[in-house]
């Protein structure tokens, strides 16, 4: 783990009485203590035995078609493509057995234009490409497709790997991270887009037909064979080293959770028999309480909420997620500002940080860090990123505060999730792994220490040996590795049925 420790300040007690007590109705609006943080993993778990039972319920709890565990041995090589967070990647996995792999990979940034543009490429542009026009014709065209860009970096890198005209067709893995209702271990849906992605003309489609019509028209000897959420590459990367992983979860840009269940506990299973009694479920975890029954959500974060592309849906990623924990600082720190509670002085310029998402998560991990007594990295942050200067040391303290009380419940919650997956998989002192990905987790300091401790307060029988029991990993490139695993699975299966 990369993640630095967390210099913790604790409760504000020096300001003017008015930013006392203000802090003091934010100590408690953010603070999650262990009854109530019970309650939210028992309507947890309550959601999850709904959503196994029936269809279209608020934690989907989608079955993934991976049937069955892993035994370390795969082999083989698989592409894997990765979208769902900042960049989109291409993997070429080699998996060698023994829990062994090796990866080649390329990297693309994801533009604002494309995650809000149209799916597919409504002028042709790579057609045109095809034909042999250059730029300057292609640039009259609207916006490229995100399918078409994705195409267009696969064929870029299959021609780097000289795997561009190979005789049979290379099987893929499509980590595609948001919600799809699979019917099919290649096949699925696109219910809702997440995380700010809100392409055109893809909801109601099945993402790996877009793909695989864009591979076909540019003659890529390429086959989709699995399509998976990032959750579940996690979760099946994590248990190619660590047979007793129990879930995967993504802790990052976005956030949700998958774990293997009992056929027997999918009521709404109606697809008959399968090659084993278990299956790999995507929770959607994201969307937990959208109906707001448990959740202390705050006005801040319907602040956020209203304000984001998709009102009143994923509350539970908004409270705990990468992309939204700095938005929910600032806006605590806008409403102190409206209230004269907070670089009032000196003319202070608070345009920068007057604007939506100018207040990185990132900022918040710096922040969390600083145990220096003048609080340097704070005002260094400050200054440098949103060109407050002439900050006082109170002022300091009550942004670093800020970021504690958020990141401090953003970690609770998620262990309120990993103690309902627990309870409800009846884990018993042997314990489980879980493998864990993302930004928010690997580097957030002490995200996972919070987590522990969440997960102490709830799961009382296994308090003094929680981190042997119940055990958290970092599972390196759930994305890329987990898809191409997916893959090699539904090899096995087709060939078993
Ligand atoms: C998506 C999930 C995904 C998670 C982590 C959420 O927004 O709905 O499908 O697993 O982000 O990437």
């Amino acid at each position: 783990m990369h993640a630095p420790k967390a210099s913790t300040i604790g409760p504000i007690t020096q300001g003017s009485p008015e930013q006392l007590a203000y802090m003091d109705e934010i100590e408690k609006l953010f603070t999650i203590d262990t009854e109530q943080l019970g309650d939210i993993k028992d309507h947890f778990m309550a959601e999850m035995t709904k959503g196994l039972d029936n269809e279209r319920q608020t934690l989907a709890m989608i079955p993934s078609y991976v049937e069955g565990r892993l035994t370390g041995q795969e082999q083989g090589h698989y592409l894997a493509l990765d979208l769902g967070g900042t960049n989109l990647r291409v993997v070429l996995v080699t998996l060698e057995g023994h829990g062994k792999f090796k990866t080649v990979s390329t990297k693309a940034k994801v533009s604002e234009e494309l995650k809000t543009g149209p799916m597919r490429d409504l002028c042709g542009k790579s057609d045109l490409k095809l034909k042999g026009m250059d730029d300057t014709d292609t640039n009259r065209c609207v916006t490229m497709g995100m399918i078409d860009y994705i195409a267009d970096c696969i064929d870029r890198f299959l021609t780097e790997q000289n795997l561009g005209s190979v005789d049979e067709d290379l099987p893929l893995g499509y980590t595609f991270s948001f919600p799809v209702l699979q019917s099919k271990i290649n096949r699925g849906i696109l219910t809702a887009w997440t995380k700010g992605f809100n392409c055109s003309g893809a909801i109601g489609k099945d993402p790996v037909l877009l793909l695989q019509d864009s591979l076909l028209r540019k003659h890529l000897p390429v086959k989709i064979t699995a399509l998976v959420n990032d959750t579940v590459g996690t979760l099946l990367s994590n248990a190619y080293q660590k047979p007793d992983t129990l879930a995967g979860l993504i802790l990052g840009t976005g956030a949700n959770g998958a774990y293997i269940e009992q056929m027997t506990n999918i009521g709404k299973w109606k697809e008959g028999a399968t090659t084993s009694h278990e299956m790999v479920i995507n929770m959607e975890f994201g969307a937990f309480d959208n109906e707001r029954v448990k959740l202390p959500v705050t006005r801040f974060d319907n602040k956020l909420d209203r304000k984001s592309i998709n009102p009143h849906f994923q509350i539970f990623e908004k409270l705990i997620s990468g992309m939204y924990l700095g938005e929910i600082v600032r806006n605590v720190i806008t409403d102190m500002m409206d209230r004269n509670l907070l670089f009032g002085q000196h003319g202070q310029a608070t345009d920068i940080v007057s604007g939506h998402y100018q207040f990185e998560t990132s900022y918040m991990s710096s922040i969390e860090a600083d145990g220096s007594d003048d609080l340097a990295m704070v005002r260094e942050i400050l200054d440098t990123n949103l060109n407050l200067t002439n900050v006082d040391d109170v002022e300091l303290r009550i942004v670093k505060r800020l970021c504690e009380l958020v990141g401090t419940r953003a970690a609770r919650l998620a262990a309120a999730s990993i103690a309902a997956i627990v309870i409800h998989a009846k884990v018993d002192r042997k314990g489980a792994d879980i493998g864990i990905d993302g930004s928010l987790y690997e580097f957030y300091p002490d995200f996972e220490a919070r987590i522990y401790q969440g997960m102490a307060e709830l799961l009382p029988d296994f308090a003094g040996d929680i981190r042997n029991i119940i055990r958290l990993g970092l599972a390196r490139d759930g994305s890329g590795v987990g898809a191409a695993l997916t893959a090699c699975v539904a090899d096995k299966m087709f060939k078993s049925k």
